[in-house]
């Protein structure tokens, strides 16, 4: 069982490293609980509808930020940028495209109906959790790479869920679900070298103040998968989760 101690007293890389690991580890463990809940039993179809249309939202919402991004580095291609970041970005984007369109596919299986792309918004949780995600990224390079830990949450979740079995319609998804858990992996294997390295070399003096944001963003990161999923966790199930209780999530290495 992982907890996380209420007194933080990070002194060196591998403290702050290892508790920031401790909170992330926990709460993903939450959020494969999420998922596996909700999949173990019977649930409405509008659940599987409410979830499916919010995580097409977060699949597509950023992709036309990447590509105009594309476009701006186009112009530095080969002079101040490596061509090989320019192909590590292009992938991500037709990443997230695949994301989107595994899942479109199941929502309209589901429903017999297309939606524009442009038509799906964020819930209240999800919009709550982008903010706090703008906060890390005004917390210095480090805190930017913190928010860069998100895959491992998205490891979790689709690791529950290409787990699922049923009719077609579930088949369907735990294929989704396993193209989106390997992807996410390949984003949180990346994602982890970029933050242990800025850890090496940072000025340990930065580390205590960031863990309670690394600790907030973890729990933000759970309670909206819960909330997306129709709350299957209840308050008191994570009230113990909060306290520890839960079996951690570790991506595999
Ligand atoms: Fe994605």
């Amino acid at each position: 069982m992982a907890s996380v101690p209420a007194r933080v007293g990070a002194t060196s890389a591998y403290e702050f490293l290892r508790q920031v690991e401790a909170a992330f580890h926990q709460y993903w463990g939450g959020q494969y609980e999420v998922v596996a809940t909700f999949f173990g039993q019977p649930r409405p179809r509008e659940e599987l509808i409410a979830w499916l249309e919010l995580q097409c939202y977060k699949e597509i919402k950023a992709v036309p930020q990447m590509a105009r991004r594309l476009v701006e580095l186009y112009d530095e291609l080969d002079d101040t940028v490596e061509r090989s970041r320019y192909e590590a970005e292009a992938y991500e984007l037709a990443d997230e495209v695949q994301h989107y369109r595994v899942l479109a596919d199941v929502l309209e299986l589901l429903t017999g109906q297309r939606r524009p792309a442009r038509d799906f918004r964020p819930t209240a949780e999800q919009s709550k959790l982008e903010a706090l995600r703008r906060e890390g990224k005004t917390l210095g390079e480090l805190g930017e790479a913190l928010v860069g830990f998100a895959p491992g949450g998205g490891v979790a979740a689709f690791g529950a869920g290409m787990r699922i079995a049923g009719g077609p319609i579930e088949r369907q998804l735990a294929k989704a679900c396993q193209v989106i858990y390997e992807q996410e992996l390949h984003h949180y294997r990346e994602s982890r070298l970029i933050f242990d390295g800025l850890v090496r070399r940072s000025d340990p003096a930065v580390f205590e103040p960031l863990l309670p944001y690394a600790r907030a963003l973890a729990r933000e990161h759970f309670l909206l998968r819960n909330a997306a999923f129709s709350f299957p966790l209840a308050t008191e199930r994570i009230a113990e989760i909060d306290a520890g209780h839960v079996e951690p999530f570790v991506p595999p290495l």
